[in-house]
């Protein structure tokens, strides 16, 4: 979308058209019937038709995944939404500012680096009058007009520029430069076919480029700054980038879905912890919590017992399973394994567990006896570090479902040895 057509969204036509829309279910199948009413009964050019229905059809997908409690007034695209961050996640990370902001005393300023169509912007703007840069000019359109519709206008302003160039030399709103006393950064991880990007370097723009705003030359007053990265951020490359930092995994409801890199006073939730990873689980209003400011404890293997536990995911990519095992009074199964097993039952919603059926050497043959023998109704496969892939798996068992459980096979490696559990999901 360009910024003309995103202007036509935004325009009283524009809404005017979209609440029309959203009366009706749109549908792969009736598309082209949509824009050809646009084009002919509302006499929309082509370019216009098109815009309207993109953002009714991310309005409508906004609704759908409840990411924003007021989607229905919002504008978006497809992509534009794919990026935007979700408002129960922006409202955890808004805590940290909030604190920071409280102890800097007066209205603090906010920059948005790469704010797209708002997502963060919006979610800052209890906090301080936020200043939301991008290059995307349609993006910045439809962004204006999300705060506007969410009653926040004279909190948000939006600028064109190109973040990776920002510095007072550069930027015609250098005045504003001086007062931003806190940062968020969220740089594009899809490339030009929407593929993921992995390596924090070939972000747009790199990771590296907020080592200019760190330094206070660029940003004279900066007191903290939040990065979102991708969950499966390498911890290795932010060592050789030299990037010291908290770094946050934030699941919502058991599902991994981001990564925050904490700065300066923002480090810590405002602590003088030395924490550098921490797992946070957010579960409908409630939140878990574990992070190695004292420290990784050590957690002895033990030969799987009564149950098999797997921490949520984002306590395994922030690598803390130790801490979980310490607190569920679990060990684990295997030192490079993230399972968890013990012989009592302790209900953490910080784990999925399974009651431990049966327990053998992986053989495909061996395992297809014992379902057979249990009469498996539904079947699962769950695998950590095995080389098998779940659906051919279960493909090559070819099981009659039988009357019997649904069961949970779990393929993993104990000792070295690959290892298969037939287990109940609890
Ligand atoms: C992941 S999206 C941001 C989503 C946003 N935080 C939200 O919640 O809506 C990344 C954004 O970075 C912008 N971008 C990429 N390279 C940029 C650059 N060099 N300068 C400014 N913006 C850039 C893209 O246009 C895109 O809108």
């Amino acid at each position: 979308m360009n910024k003309d057509q995103a202007l036509f969204a935004v325009s009283e036509r524009g809404r005017a058209l979209l609440d029309k829309l959203a009366l009706q279910e749109l549908t792969e199948n009736n598309h082209l019937k949509i824009l050809t009413a646009l084009r002919k009964s509302d006499k929309l050019e082509a370019s216009e038709a098109a815009a309207v229905l993109e953002v009714a059809l991310a309005r409508q997908k906004a609704i759908k995944s409840a990411k924003f409690a007021q989607a229905e007034k919002m504008f978006f695209t497809r992509d534009a939404l794919e990026q935007a961050s979700g408002e129960k996640i922006t409202a955890h990370r808004r805590k940290r500012f909030q604190t920071l902001a409280e102890s800097l005393g007066s209205a603090v300023a906010i920059v948005d680096f790469c704010c797209g169509v708002g997502g963060d912007s919006l979610a800052l703007c209890p906090v301080g009058q936020v200043t939301g840069i991008d290059l995307n000019e349609a993006r910045l359109v439809l962004a204006k007009a999300n705060a506007t519709a969410l009653g926040l206008s004279d909190r948000f302003d939006a600028v064109c520029a190109d973040v990776a160039k920002f510095s007072s030399a550069n930027v015609n709103h250098s005045s504003t430069i001086n007062s931003y006393q806190l940062a968020f950064f969220d740089p594009g991880r899809r490339d030009e076919q929407g593929k993921r990007i992995f390596k924090a370097e070939a972000y747009q723009p790199p990771l590296s480029t907020l080592k200019n705003w760190l330094r206070k030359d660029e940003l004279p007053n900066l007191k903290g700054l939040a990065v979102k990265v991708s969950p499966g951020i390498d911890y290795d490359e932010l060592r050789q980038l030299g990037l010291d930092c908290e770094v946050e995994i934030i699941s919502e409801n058991g599902d991994v879905k981001e990564a925050v890199l904490w700065f300066a006073d923002l480090r810590s939730a405002g602590t003088d912890e030395n924490t550098t990873r921490r797992a946070t689980l957010l579960y409908g209003d409630k939140q878990f919590s574990f992070d190695d400011s004292q420290g990784i404890p050590k957690l002895d293997c033990q030969t799987p017992s009564r149950y098999l536990h797997e921490p949520d995911g984002a306590i395994i990519r922030a690598g803390l399973v130790e801490c979980l095992g310490a607190d569920m009074k679990a060990l684990k199964i295997d030192d490079e394994i993230a399972f968890l097993t013990s012989d009592n039952l302790s209900n953490s919603p910080c784990a999925r567990s399974f009651e431990i059926i049966s327990c053998l050497p992986f053989s495909l043959k061996k395992i297809k006896q014992e379902l057979q023998k249990l009469k498996a109704r539904n079947l699962t496969v769950k695998k950590r570090g095995s080389p098998i892939v779940p659906e051919e798996f279960i493909k090559s068992l070819s099981l009659k479902r039988g009357d019997g459980e649904d069961l949970t096979v779990i393929l993993t490696r104990v000792k070295n040895e690959h290892t298969a559990f037939i287990t109940r999901a609890i």
